[in-house]
């Protein structure tokens, strides 16, 4: 990436006080993105193999779909900023786990588990941290599986070992987490408590029905004709 590019991509930021030394980091800035999407990539080739032979066996998908994002770079300055830390690369590389992150989206509660242990089984998959939102939802009824991973990227002349956020939920959790993301991000709504309590029992109402579905699923498959 390019000096100039580089600025103007800071520039964009509305964030203020960036120091120079950050402009002199361009190069390190290009490596890191393009490191953080090559363990994307690795991350989610696991997850489609994964995938693909679960649906082999049992003749249905677990996963509905996979997406990821290299945080931007005005998210990775806010957040770095936010928790206080050095804003240099070096700072970005030690103190934040989620520059590379990975949202699984499953059918069944019981897919996000499944699919976890096997993912987190495998031997380059060293597992940093894991935060079960779904036991344990969030105050405001937040519920995900969240792993932070370390994987390694086989570069030219050394294997590199990254960390990636991988989000597991299913997509009741996440058409939940998507509205609720919205709400969190837009300045001076009215009525900011009523919605947060409206959302909180939507939150309850799905966790419910991820349960029963998952009930009539087994009923279902228990059916012999
Ligand atoms: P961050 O500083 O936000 O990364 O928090 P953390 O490091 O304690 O991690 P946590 O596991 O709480 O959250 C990581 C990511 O999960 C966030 O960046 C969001 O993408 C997602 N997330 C966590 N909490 C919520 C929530 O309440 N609502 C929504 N919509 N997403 C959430
Ligand atoms: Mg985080």
């Amino acid at each position: 990436m390019d000096r100039g590019l580089q600025r103007k991509l800071l520039e964009n930021t509305s964030i203020t006080n960036i120091p120079e030394e950050l402009y002199e980091q361009a190069g390190k800035m290009e490596e890191l993105f393009l490191y953080n999407r090559c363990a994307i990539k690795e991350i989610q080739t696991k997850l489609e193999i994964l995938n693909d032979e679960l649906a082999m066996k049992t003749k249905r998908n677990p996963i509905e779909s996979i997406s990821s994002r290299v945080k931007n770079p005005r998210s990775i300055i806010e957040k770095i900023q936010r928790k206080g830390f050095p804003l240099t690369v070096e700072s970005v590389w030690e103190n934040l786990n989620d520059v590379a992150g990975v949202r699984v989206v499953c059918s069944f509660i019981e897919d996000i588990y499944d699919v976890a242990a096997m993912f987190m089984k495998q031997d380059d998959i060293e597992v940093l941290e894991i935060k079960d939102y779904i036991k344990n939802p969030k105050p405001n009824g937040y519920r995900s599986l969240h792993l932070i991973v370390q994987v390694p990227i086989f570069l030219s002349d050394k294997a590199l070992p990254m960390k990636v956020e991988v989000q597991i939920r299913t997509i009741a959790m996440d058409f939940w987490a998507s509205l609720e993301h919205q709400v969190k991000y837009k300045k001076g709504i009215p009525d900011a408590e009523e919605i947060s309590a409206e959302l909180k029992e939507c939150a309850e109402t799905i966790s419910a029905t991820d349960s029963k579905m998952q009930d009539i699923y087994h009923k279902i498959q228990n059916i012999r004709i």
